[in-house]
């Protein structure tokens, strides 16, 4: 008799899923998926909807990363405007777009995964938590709630006191910097890469004892994609495509990301709401790729900060130019966030950032347009069709956990093969199949285009279907 195994809802990520673990007659697993099963339809909710309204509409699709279909969504716009933003409003939307990056990463590495990492995956799960932490390493506690603020703060300050900030517009944005917000902003850049450091030292000191995780959280061969500028180092608001493969080879560079259609395909699959992206020219599901910190730092040639520089030298040299497994999106998240305060510093002292010309002004001038950036997960996709007056007809989103959505299935059923040994749920297995998708930050509210509490539902079900034990927490 075979079995499956379902955990629902998740813990410690970003909104609700379930994951079933399918077993033999023998007990073996073959085969988990990860489920995301809740659904809000933001493609068809804006039809109908004039243009200027939309980059505020899709900013609520996501609490934890507003900012990110901020910029995806007004990119779009532009396109349709026929506009470029003037390069001012060009930069203080990089700015925001980072801070973004910054806050989303330090909630994922130091609220999310740094307990596990501190008290390890076979820890008491009383103490394994944010509170747990803040007793045990204080100072580690006190530099991810530093580092969040920091993110947070900046988007704050230039957006107004609002959870999801209209200053990003069709055009550029809303208003220009003040000195004193600039000022205010470069104050607090020193604190927040000094506890980015401290974490990355503190990580790389404790890597090594986490050799078995990482040969089964996601360690395989796939293809890694991001955008990167024309010097092939990391750009997270304007770059091209770059796709390389498990061996460091080029499968597309510099390639125009208004073009995903031709590059990319989206699979449904019945048990998820979350579609599967594949790299068409591999097919699927063969062509699997990853996106996200891991990703970024491997596609680019350098991130282009010196700071950030020297971290990927030695990430490379510890890890290779491929780092297989998904286990070192940690890693990559803290030197992806290094580098963003790095980014955010010298944007902010450049030699026109408080020029007043941030926005330009056009009527809807194009009927299709197509924004993409990097968002704290990944690549992100915003692809509009209007009619002559501006009202929208179709939109078409890709988000990065859509992207990643074949990785975390077969990194789920990589961590299930390994750590589930009988027909019945053990809390180290349990938070070892929780942890691997984790490492992806997967962005559910995004996914499923809905708000959501951190939830989890475990299923294991056996050959004839049979749920043969749960957990719901
Ligand atoms: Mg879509
Ligand atoms: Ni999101």
């Amino acid at each position: 008799m075979s079995s499956q195994i379902v955990i629902d809802p998740i813990t410690r990520i970003e909104g609700h899923s379930k994951i079933t673990i399918h077993l033999d007659d023998a007990g073996e697993v073959v085969d988990a998926q990860f489920h995301v099963t809740q659904f809000r339809g933001f493609e068809r909710i804006v039809q109908g909807r004039p243009i200027h309204e939309m980059p505020s509409i899709m900013a609520r699709i996501c609490g934890i990363c507003p900012v990110s279909h901020l910029i995806a969504s007004s990119k779009a716009c532009d396109a349709i405007l026929a506009v470029e933003p003037p390069p001012t409003g060009a930069d203080l939307r990089r700015v925001m777009n980072l801070a973004q990056i910054v806050q989303s990463n330090a909630l994922s590495f130091f609220h999310l995964s740094s307990p596990d990492l501190l008290f390890g995956f076979d820890a008491d799960p009383a103490k394994r938590n944010i509170l747990g932490v803040a007793q045990a390493n204080p100072q580690l506690a006190r530099d991810g709630v530093g580092v969040r603020r920091f993110g947070q703060q900046i988007i704050e300050w230039l957006g107004g006191k609002r959870i999801h900030p209209a200053w990003v517009v069709p055009g550029g944005v809303d208003a220009p910097l003040s000195a004193e917000t600039r000022d205010r902003i470069l104050s607090t850049i020193p604190e927040a890469m000094a506890a980015i450091e401290r974490a990355l030292a503190w990580y790389k000191s404790s890597l090594l004892r986490w050799e078995d995780e990482a040969a089964s959280f996601g360690d395989f061969r796939s293809a890694f994609m991001g955008l990167v500028d024309e010097a092939g180092n990391v750009d997270y608001y304007d770059g091209r495509l770059r796709v390389m493969d498990a061996d460091g080879n080029l499968l597309a560079d510099r390639t125009d990301p208004r073009d995903y259609q031709e590059y990319l395909g989206e699979a449904v699959e019945p048990w998820s709401y979350l579609k599967s992206t594949y790299w068409k020219m591999l097919g699927y599901p063969d062509g699997v790729y990853r996106v996200g910190p891991l990703a970024r730092v491997i596609v680019a040639a350098q991130m282009g900060t010196p700071r950030a520089d020297l971290e990927l030298d030695e990430f490379r040299r510890r890890l290779g130019r491929v780092p297989a497994s998904s286990f070192h999106y940690h890693y990559a998240r803290l030197i992806d966030t290094l580098h963003a305060a790095e980014r955010i510093d010298e944007l902010l002292r450049g030699p026109d950032i408080l020029s007043p010309r941030v926005r330009s002004f056009a009527d809807v001038n194009a009927n299709e347009g197509i924004g993409v950036s990097e968002a704290p997960r990944g690549t992100l996709i915003h692809h509009y069709r209007v009619d002559d007056d501006g009202i929208v007809e179709w939109a078409n989103l890709v988000i990065a956990t859509g992207h990643n959505n074949l990785a975390m299935n077969r990194s789920v059923r990589q961590v299930a093969k390994r750590y589930v040994k009988s027909a019945q749920l053990s809390e180290p297995m349990l938070n070892r199949v929780e942890a691997v998708i984790r490492c992806y930050d997967p962005c559910l509210s995004c996914s499923t285009h809905a708000l959501g509490e951190m939830a989890l539902h475990l299923q294991l079900i056996g050959p004839d279907g049979a749920v043969l034990d749960e957990i719901r927490r």
